[in-house]
C-alpha cells in the first residue's frame, strides 16, 4: 500500500489549516462571482479557500482566483476520484480535500505530492486514511455524525489524528469546535451564503467572516 510519503505535504497542510482556522466551502455557480467573492473573504480575514468541484465553472473559478487574488490560498474540494485529484494537482492549487474516500482515491492521493485531507465519518474510515499516511482528515458531516462528542470519542483510539470538521458548522459553534485539541480548522458554507453570492452582497460576506474570526479565541 502506498502512503503519502512526503512529510512536507502533510506538514504544509497542517500549517495552512492551523493558520486559517476557518475554511469556507465555496460553491461558485457563475464564473464572474469568483474573484469578488474571494476578495470579500480575504477582506474579512479568511484567506484559505476551498473551491468545490460542484459546479461547471469550478476549475475556471479556481484559476481566476489564483490569478487575481494573490492573498488567497486556494484548494480544491469535493474531490471524488483520482481524475478530480489529477485535475486539482494540474491546476497548481495548494491542497485538495474530499467528503469521503474510496480505496482508489486514497491510493492516488498517497502517490500525489498535493497536500490532501480525505473525508472520514467513522473509525474504520479513519483507519483507512491513517494507513495511507493521512493524519489530518476532514470529519464530515460533523454535526449530523455526532458533533463534538463523536470527535472526542475518536480521539481516544486515534491520538495522532487531526481533524477539520465540516457540515453543520457556523458562527454559533465554530469556536467550540476549534477549542478541541485535535481540531486544526473548521470548514463550511456559512461564511459565504448562496443568497449573498447570488445578490453580490460582498460586504455582507466580509462581515460574516470578520464576525466569525472575532468570535474565536486568540491563537496560542
Ligand atoms: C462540505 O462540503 O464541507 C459541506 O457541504 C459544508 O457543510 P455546510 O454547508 O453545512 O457548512
Amino acid at each position: 500500500m502506498s502512503k503519502q510519503s512526503s512529510t512536507g505535504a502533510r506538514e504544509k497542510l497542517a500549517a495552512m489549516f492551523r493558520t486559517a482556522r476557518v475554511i469556507p466551502v465555496l460553491t461558485i455557480e457563475r464564473l464572474e462571482d469568483a474573484v469578488p467573492l474571494a476578495r470579500a473573504l480575504v477582506a474579512g480575514g479568511v484567506r484559505v479557500l476551498e473551491v468545490t468541484l460542484r459546479t461547471r465553472v469550478a476549475i475556471e473559478a479556481a484559476k481566476a482566483i489564483m490569478a487575481d487574488v494573490p492573498e488567497a490560498i486556494v484548494g480544491i474540494g469535493t474531490i471524488l476520484n483520482a481524475d478530480d485529484l489529477a485535475r486539482a494537482a494540474a491546476l497548481g492549487v495548494e491542497f485538495g480535500i474530499s467528503p469521503g474516500a474510496t480505496p482508489d482515491l486514497l491510493q492516488a492521493a498517497a502517490a500525489s505530492p498535493l497536500p490532501f485531507a480525505p473525508g472520514i465519518a467513522t473509525a474504520s474510515e479513519l483507519m483507512q486514511a491513517l494507513a495511507h499516511g493521512f493524519d489530518l482528515v476532514k470529519f464530515f458531516p460533523a454535526e449530523p455524525c455526532g458533533g463534538i462528542k463523536a470527535l472526542r470519542a475518536l480521539a481516544g483510539p486515534f491520538p495522532d489524528a487531526r481533524f477539520c470538521p465540516t457540515g453543520g458548522i457556523g458562527e454559533a459553534n465554530a469556536a467550540a469546535w476549534l477549542s478541541e485539541p485535535n481540531v486544526v480548522a473548521v470548514g463550511g458554507s456559512w461564511l459565504c451564503p448562496a443568497a449573498d453570492i447570488r445578490s453580490g452582497n460582498w460586504a455582507g460576506i466580509s462581515a460574516i467572516c470578520a464576525r466569525t474570526m472575532q468570535s474565536l479565541k486568540p491563537q496560542v
